[in-house]
């Protein structure tokens, strides 16, 4: 979608929005994959609720993204516009055990700051790629802990009521890879509090999860983690491997040859060819298996 009305894009001009028109959202996504639109860049939180306001006034569809890792995006021109939170200068705040964190700050970086803050409890997630607002919004977890437990709260912008809103983490539920809130909010920023660790004690943590991902996720291929939650006591990955599909391939879409639940882009893969190969698996396992699996991935079609 492409914003011509002049007279718009000075408003926005002056809530300190910056218009980048025509952007390949594929450049954007660690898939690399998804279509072209105008994207915008959101350079102050307090602007956000007026923005949203003009944008809807004139009737543009929008969504917003944050670190594109956990997306998979349709192909072509794209109905709505993308959003990017400030990211110039995403802030990592320390104050005793707690961390202010922006939900533009990469979720690696923020791991390790806090690590030299003697902060651990997160190690898990190192090498996660992405945003701390998209980790927070799905969840994201790995070696056994996750994002929900350390949140204490949450500043968010609630497109239901035009507000920016800060909660409590008790008001949070946070379930496996999902979490309560409604999928328009808008992750700003949030309060994390970690239980104090040496730094040598967490690196070492670290450094473990680093190796058994390294061994067993094709992290140097273009992904997007997971592609489908693991049923209830079972494992997606395992699942798809016994069924014989490392390989398998739609078009550039193939079932990574290391980790059966990563779909990696070989080449310059479609969004259609990706949705193909997820159905396809998708269909497989429930003949097999009698279980449906469910996305973990994001899909935004067209
Ligand atoms: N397995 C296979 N073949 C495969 C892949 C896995 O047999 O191709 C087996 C493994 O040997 C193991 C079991 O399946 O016995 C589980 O595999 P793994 O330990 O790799 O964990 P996972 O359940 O597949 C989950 C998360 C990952 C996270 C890891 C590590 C989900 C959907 N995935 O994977 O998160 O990194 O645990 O904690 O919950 C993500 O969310 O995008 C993601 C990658």
């Amino acid at each position: 979608m492409r914003i011509s009305n002049n007279a718009l894009v000075t408003r926005l001009k002056g809530l300190g929005v910056e218009l980048r028109p025509g952007v390949s959202l594929a450049e954007k996504t660690s898939l690399g994959i998804g279509g072209t639109t105008d994207q915008l860049l959101l350079h102050r939180y307090e602007t956000i609720p007026e923005v949203m306001r003009l944008l809807a006034e004139n009737q543009i569809q929008h969504r917003f993204l944050g670190g594109g890792t956990n997306v998979l995006i349709g192909d072509g021109e794209l109905p709505w516009v993308v959003l990017h939170l400030p990211s110039a200068h995403p802030g990592v705040r320390i104050e005793g055990n707690a961390a202010f964190v922006d939900a533009s700050a990469d979720l690696g970086g923020t791991v390790t700051f806090c690590a030299k803050h003697d902060l651990g409890g997160m190690e898990g997630l190192i090498g996660v790629p992405g945003s701390v607002g998209g980790a927070l919004r799905m969840n994201a977890g790995a070696y056994g802990m996750q994002i929900g437990s350390y949140v204490r709260e949450t500043e968010l912008y609630r497109a239901a009521k035009g507000e920016v809103e800060t909660i409590r983490g008790t008001e949070i539920r946070f379930d496996y890879r999902h979490t309560s809130f409604a999928p328009d909010d808008v992750m700003l920023r949030v309060k994390l509090e970690l239980p104090s660790k040496p730094y040598k004690e967490i690196l070492a943590g670290i450094r473990v999860c680093n190796e058994k991902r390294r061994s067993s996720q094709p992290l140097n291929q273009k992904s997007a983690g997971c592609i489908f939650k693991n049923p209830a006591g079972g494992s997606a990955g395992r699942m798809i491997d016994e069924l014989g599909l490392k390989g398998h391939r739609v078009g550039d879409s193939m079932v990574s040859e290391r980790h059966a639940n990563f779909f990696v882009n070989v080449g310059n893969s479609s969004c259609a060819d990706m949705l193909k190969l997820i159905d396809y698996v998708r269909e497989r396992v429930r003949s097999s298996y009698g279980i449906e699996l469910e996305n973990e991935v994001i899909v935004w079609r067209n």
